[in-house]
């Protein structure tokens, strides 16, 4: 269906659905590694790009690119690439922007992954990158070099939750000729469309919201325009990172509840958020649905609502943060987000324990942070067991 001026919702049923022989009403899992050519010169045609038409799995498959065209579409892109998983994506996005002598400047929190391997494996092909507080605009703008190439920001952080104004941000790209990418997975794009507001480039864990259900590993990279796009699919074939058919129909049919699961999500967090504030054992909290968030007016601005991610420091630090994670019954103790459960868990000895210490501290990410993703179950049960939890401490 030809989705161009329908609205959000419609685009995540219907968006990259192709006409399928038996007018299937999902799109079907192609689950084969390869098509067979009808003769030579077809064969010869597809591979010189002179015809449409599927060659390999690994360079492209009808379900995987329904889910590549619904996410380029829900992001507005001209082009989508999807992966084995989030760091397929975000390896690609360096392997395919940066060469040895460029650097680049990124959030200095971000998902600790993303980081480390800039940081222990990047590095060692001549690839240089400075690590800052992207919220700060000056600091993007101080850390920028001759050599910059690619300015990468997630926002909002994660784990801690700061903002960067991407319109402003991919100004000061822009001004230097330097591509920008933003990590929108903490957002999902019914909250935040980073190619409207001026990057170059939107990855996404689709593991996370788009998906949604905790039951698939995958990434995605949309462009803004066609070079980088075709740039960004011939470095995925090339890594073999690509994502697998039932994978990819399982992203398809996890993504058509996103603004549904979001909403509520968001609607549960305001009040958990708010629960935990009030709360005499929490000693901070950021979330930027707060008044309390430095940013919360940037978030009104660049975010149709707040997200559904928050972190907090419980009064007596890392040990009373373990009572409480190691007590709650209804939020899972586990890592990755965005999905319908709640779940909590501790940043600096999981997600982002690939950091250093050091590293760590200077991001913000202290060893008393806790970070909950709050998922779409009745709100009271999902404080009545936070609280019971916190009465343990
Ligand atoms: C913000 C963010 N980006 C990227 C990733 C990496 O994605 P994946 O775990 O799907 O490889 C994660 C994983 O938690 C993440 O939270």
């Amino acid at each position: 269906m030809n989705t161009n001026n329908k609205g959000f919702d419609t685009k995540l049923i219907h968006s990259g659905d192709f006409d399928d022989a038996f007018g299937a009403a999902v799109t079907p899992i192609y689950q084969t590694s390869t098509f067979a050519f009808r003769d030579a010169d077809h064969g010869a045609n597809l591979f010189a790009g002179k015809e449409k038409g599927f060659i390999y799995t690994r360079i492209g498959n009808p379900t995987i690119e329904a889910l590549e065209n619904k996410l380029a579409d829900l992001e507005n892109g001209v082009g989508g690439v999807v992966f084995a998983s989030g760091m397929g994506a975000v390896s690609t996005l360096y392997a395919a922007t940066l060469k040895a002598g460029d650097h680049m400047v990124a959030s200095e929190a971000m998902y600790g992954p993303s980081r480390s391997i800039m940081e222990n494996y990047f590095n060692n092909f001549g690839i240089e990158s400075t690590f800052v507080d992207t919220g700060n605009l000056s600091a993007i703008e101080k850390a920028i070099r001759p050599n910059t190439k690619l300015l990468y920001v997630e926002s909002p952080t994660n784990p801690t939750m700061v903002l960067t104004d991407i319109k402003k941000a991919a100004e000061i790209a822009r001004k230097n000729n330097i591509l920008m990418a933003v990590d929108n997975t903490f957002s999902s794009p019914y909250l935040q469309k980073p190619l409207d507001l001026g990057a170059d480039i939107v990855l996404h864990s689709l593991t996370k919201f788009i998906n949604g259900h905790a039951d698939i590993v995958g990434g995605a990279l949309i462009a803004k325009d066609k070079d980088i796009y075709a740039r960004l699919r011939k470095t995925m074939s090339y890594f073999g990172a690509n994502m697998d058919p039932h994978q990819a129909y399982m992203v398809i049919r996890g993504v058509k509840t996103l603004s549904l699961r979001v909403e509520r999500a968001v609607e549960n967090a305001i009040k958990v958020a708010e629960f935990l504030e009030n709360h005499p054992k929490i000693a901070w909290i950021k979330y930027p649905g707060l008044k309390s968030h430095p940013q919360y007016e940037l978030a009104k601005e660049q975010m149709k609502m707040p997200g559904s991610m928050l972190s907090f420091g419980v009064k007596g630090g890392f040990e009373a943060g373990k009572t409480l994670m190691n007590n709650v019954k209804l939020a899972l103790l586990a890592v990755s987000l965005g999905g319908v459960e709640s779940l909590i868990q501790h940043p600096a000895s999981m997600t982002h324990a690939s950091m250093s210490k050091e590293a760590r501290e200077e991001a913000g990410i202290t060893d008393e942070l806790v970070r909950f993703s709050v998922g779409i179950e009745n709100v009271e049960d999902i404080i009545a067991d936070l609280e019971q939890a916190l009465d343990k401490i």
